[in-house]
């Protein structure tokens, strides 16, 4: 049976069935266009629930989210970004092929009081994208309190296609986010009991959607949930377009899975359904374990709350009234949408690979790492010489499911385990996500772009997991042909990790040394030294918590997480 979770007060989860009415109007996010866009992030607060007020941010004369940027392909825009958050930012264009330098990474810092005015040519096929922070350590923080808002952007293949384009009355921004509040309703950004289903930043929403085929642009912006997203009853829809594009045709079905930052376009028939209410749903239970928002390890009675309620049921997301009919309704479903040729595996002319690991197998909260590293600002990952078509494969030894996101290019999914992708999953990409155990490979053209100083990034997009340094960069220059890169093996071994006695610190391979650094997460040295072959160090004395190493080897640098407990 389908529920909507309230929220959880002291532990109980409040529920109520699905026929119970959802009690807000679904805030339509304003829209802002032309080739000047002026944003404008600062700190507000919004009555979620009874109590206290909730502390938000907000963009332009929105408390919470921002306005929706309309742009059409081939436009020049420049755009300000007004940082009022009282700490530093950045805005990042997810999905936007731009110049590294625009693209509002963690290198395009804001300060508090200060902006920032990228100016860019829209090259993007008409799809739906998305604007959020990527300051380091805080994309979580940032984005969760609503420093993010739509893009939708449009170009004349689309706006020859019959498809609904009226955005509110019959083509729906769909923001997505589930959240955790805690008893004083602030948010708790790297909470995982996220009970609370915002879309569009309102709790407990219902539309109105006129009685004719309609389209809905779906945002997963939480933080880590899933969404196995459906209609009430298995009622069939239509896929139209995936991250970063419109599909060849539509895909009908009843489920479309959204991990965090994917986007989907799809067309929803509610012709003849006038008065009659339908939700948008996530059916969880049929996510496999593993995918956050899927069912979870049943724990002991008496444990603390550790997971949301929601994870492995199926709920209602978004109430539909079904109204009368607009003016020129589309009544049909298009047959067909654009071309779109993905590129050959054979066109490719370098592979790598990222493979996903934790620091043992029964962890869940992180850290996760690419190829055995954190994040490090110093360590270029990749440098990819300008037109490379590149595979990579992208394997989870983890035990959770990681949605890869990658800047600058999008994707097509070559195979999933070496089978073909779902026929779902086709078409231009920009995250994915790798279950478990899964091997994926992607296939993408690093084009336009060249910049040997400013990298792009790749993360996962669970967002605690990219602040906790699930990330890397790579940069785009003129590098020659082929694979320009130092494959990076774990040559120092730390552990145990987490430690209490003696940190044992080993180097695999002989001649080798490393300089080894310890800090604590503020940046106290805690422990310097050089290593040749192995050496313990004795960490009885220390405070728990966790401490940054940083070892530097022949080949270069690389930091690693230690809990010290
Ligand atoms: Cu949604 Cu690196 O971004
Ligand atoms: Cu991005
Ligand atoms: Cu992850």
């Amino acid at each position: 049976m389908a529920v909507h979770w309230k929220r959880i007060l002291g532990g109980v989860a409040m529920a109520c069935a699905a026929h119970c009415s959802a009690q807000h109007a679904l805030s339509i996010p304003d829209t802002l266009s032309g080739t000047a866009i002026s944003l404008t992030v600062h700190t507000d607060s919004v009555a979620f629930f009874a109590g206290p007020l909730t502390p938000t941010f907000g963009i332009n004369s929105q408390k919470y989210l921002g306005p929706t940027l309309l742009l059409n392909k081939g436009d020049s825009v420049a755009l300000t970004v007004n940082n009022h958050m009282g700490d530093t930012t950045t805005m990042h264009w997810h999905g936007l092929h731009v110049a590294p330098r625009n693209d509002g990474g963690p290198y395009s810092m804001i300060m508090d009081g200060e902006s920032w005015t990228p100016k860019f040519v829209v090259r993007n096929r008409a799809s739906t994208y998305w604007y959020h922070p990527h300051m380091m350590m805080k994309t979580a923080e940032q984005a969760i309190k609503g420093a993010a808002g739509l893009i939708i952007i449009r170009d004349a293949e689309e706006a020859a296609l019959p498809l609904p384009r009226r955005y509110g009355l019959d083509d729906f921004p769909i923001i997505v986010q589930s959240v955790e509040l805690d008893s004083q309703n602030r948010f708790m950004p790297k909470g995982m009991v996220d009970s609370v289903v915002l879309v569009n930043g309102t709790d407990s929403p219902y539309v109105t959607m006129p009685a004719q085929v309609v389209r809905m642009r779906l945002l997963n912006a939480s933080g880590e949930r899933t969404f196995n997203f459906g209609f009430t009853a298995n009622h069939t829809f239509n896929l139209i377009g995936n991250d970063n594009g419109l599909l060849p045709a539509p895909i009908a079905t009843t489920r479309i899975r959204l991990s965090p930052g994917e986007r989907a376009e799809l067309l929803l028939n509610l012709g003849g359904m006038e008065g009659q209410t339908i939700y948008l749903m996530s059916y969880a239970s049929e996510l496999p374990m593993g995918i956050q928002g899927g069912p979870t390890m049943p724990m002991p009675p008496g444990s603390p709350l550790m997971n949301s309620p929601l994870n492995g049921l199926d709920f209602n997301i978004l109430q539909i009234n079904v109204g009368g009919p607009t003016a020129a309704p589309l009544t049909t479903v298009p047959a067909t949408l654009v071309t779109d040729t993905p590129y050959a595996a054979s066109s490719a002319n370098a592979t790598r690979t990222i493979h996903m690991t934790a620091d043992s197998m029964m962890v869940m909260d992180g850290p996760f790492y690419f190829n055995r590293n954190l994040f490090d600002m110093n360590r270029i990952d990749y440098r990819i010489p300008l037109n490379n078509v590149e595979i990579w494969t992208l394997m989870d030894s983890t035990m959770v499911a990681h949605p890869f996101h990658i800047h600058d290019c999008h994707f097509y999914i070559l195979d999933r385990n070496g089978n073909p992708p779902d026929t779902v999953e086709r078409g231009r990409k920009d995250v994915v996500l790798i279950q478990p155990g899964e091997t994926v490979r992607i296939i993408m053209k690093f084009e336009d772009f060249a910049d040997t100083t400013t990298p792009y990034m790749y993360h996962c997009h669970i967002l605690m997991h990219e602040d906790d340094g699930m990330m890397g960069q790579f940069l785009v220059g003129d590098y020659g042909q082929g694979v320009q890169t130092v494959n990076r093996t774990d040559e120092v071994a730390l552990f145990p990790n987490p430690a209490n006695r003696q940190l044992n610190l080993k180097l695999n391979r002989p001649g080798a040394w490393a300089d080894v650094q310890i800090a604590t997460i503020i940046g106290g040295s805690v422990y310097s030294g050089h290593v040749d072959g192995a050496t313990a160090i004795n960490v009885s004395q220390w405070p728990r918590g966790v401490y940054m190493v940083t070892l530097t080897t022949a080949t270069g640098s690389t930091v690693k997480r230690l809990l010290i407990d």
